[in-house]
């Protein structure tokens, strides 16, 4: 049985097909439990802890009601609020929390810094976003994937926009381990990095999946089964990015056509948040400043019977849960 007791969750890279397969199963569990108003207080008494270096909706609400449904206290700390980033490194506050609480998520800027996090704590770390990775997100987007199509192995998944950035990397990743065909259709200056593309496939000719990079829209569109796509500019990313990026990804933009040339039932996902109207602080100065109102996907993309995004972002809380169950609990939970 697979046993993730006192694992670290920093990238998707670090983990087997079968140690995600179970994480998904758990998290289906555990969602059913939540629907059926099953109590699952399994880490009762324990205490977990958040740092967001970062701002967050979604992972942060994740993290706190999969905590306290858990039946554990939970914390949040951002830089505003704690000694963090301005008068004691991550490493040390990480030394002191793992002294105090029994689990500790981080999200913030480079990679190393969760890594090295993990090698200062004794406690589980969950990586809630780098720039490079955003691993706790995968489990929602497979599990979303499996639910609605039914099926993870052989699916034909694009990802359309900024495809180095952590979603990119990250879904890359997921789907080169769980055997699905990914596409990365954006423009060659945001292609993957190449040892990443090449540990990528590496992984899918074990699986069964397959990797690959296009500029095409219509090659990379066609046939697809989901078509994913994130934000153009990242957090942590500067404000003079925007125009060229734009200028760069516009033509990568998820609209009607390109959701017709995909698979008749093919299904729209995003992380979120998005820029699909002007609804937004950010998205009303682009659409003045640009005269787009819509950037990475459309109103009508966004708000059509494909789009699945709020069932992903609810898999969340029930994939966060499964993660910091699987590594926290004292017993592993047999799936059968
Ligand atoms: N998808 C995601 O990570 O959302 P938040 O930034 O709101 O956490
Ligand atoms: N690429 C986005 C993901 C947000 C969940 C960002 O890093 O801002």
């Amino acid at each position: 049985m697979v046993d993730l007791r006192g694992r670290d969750l920093l990238k998707l890279l670090d983990y087997t097909p079968e140690e995600i397969r179970y994480v998904l199963d758990l998290a289906k569990d555990l969602k059913y439990k939540k629907h059926n108003r099953i109590p699952h207080r399994y880490l009762e008494g324990r205490n977990i802890v958040l740092l967001f270096e970062k701002t967050s909706t979604r992972t942060r609400c994740s993290f706190e009601v999969a905590g306290l449904d858990l039946g554990m206290g939970v914390t949040f700390l951002d830089p505003g609020s704690s000694q963090m980033g301005k008068k004691e490194s991550i490493a040390d506050t990480a030394r002191v929390l793992s002294r105090m609480y029994d689990g500790i998520e981080y999200r913030g800027f480079s990679q190393e810094i969760v890594e090295e996090l993990a090698r200062y704590s004794d406690k589980p770390v969950w990586n809630g976003l780098t720039d490079q990775f955003h691993p706790t997100q995968m489990f929602a987007d497979l599990l979303t994937i499996e639910e609605h199509l039914g099926r993870l192995q052989g699916v034909n998944f694009t990802y359309m926009g900024d495809a180095r950035n952590n979603m990119g990397n990250s879904l890359m990743v997921a789907c080169a381990k769980m055997g699905l065909n990914f596409t990365a259709c954006a423009p060659k200056e945001l292609f993957p990095e190449a040892w990443l593309v090449e540990e990528a496939k590496k992984i899918a000719a074990e699986s069964g999946g397959s990797v690959r990079l296009t500029e095409d829209v219509y090659e990379g569109t066609k046939d697809a089964d989901v078509i994913y796509t994130d934000i153009w500019v990242s957090m942590g990313e500067p404000a003079e990015v925007w125009e060229t990026r734009i200028n760069l990804l516009k033509k990568y933009q998820v609209n009607k056509a390109a959701m017709a040339n995909a698979k008749k039932d093919a299904i729209f996902m995003h992380c979120l948040p998005s820029f699909h109207d002007e609804k937004t602080t950010i998205g009303a100065d682009i659409a003045k400043r640009f005269g787009i109102p819509e950037m990475e996907v459309t109103n009508e993309v966004f708000e059509s019977e494909q789009s699945v995004v709020f069932d992903e972002a609810e898999n969340r809380m029930h994939t966060i849960k499964a993660i910091v169950c699987a590594t926290m609990i004292d017993e592993p939970i047999d799936l059968g």
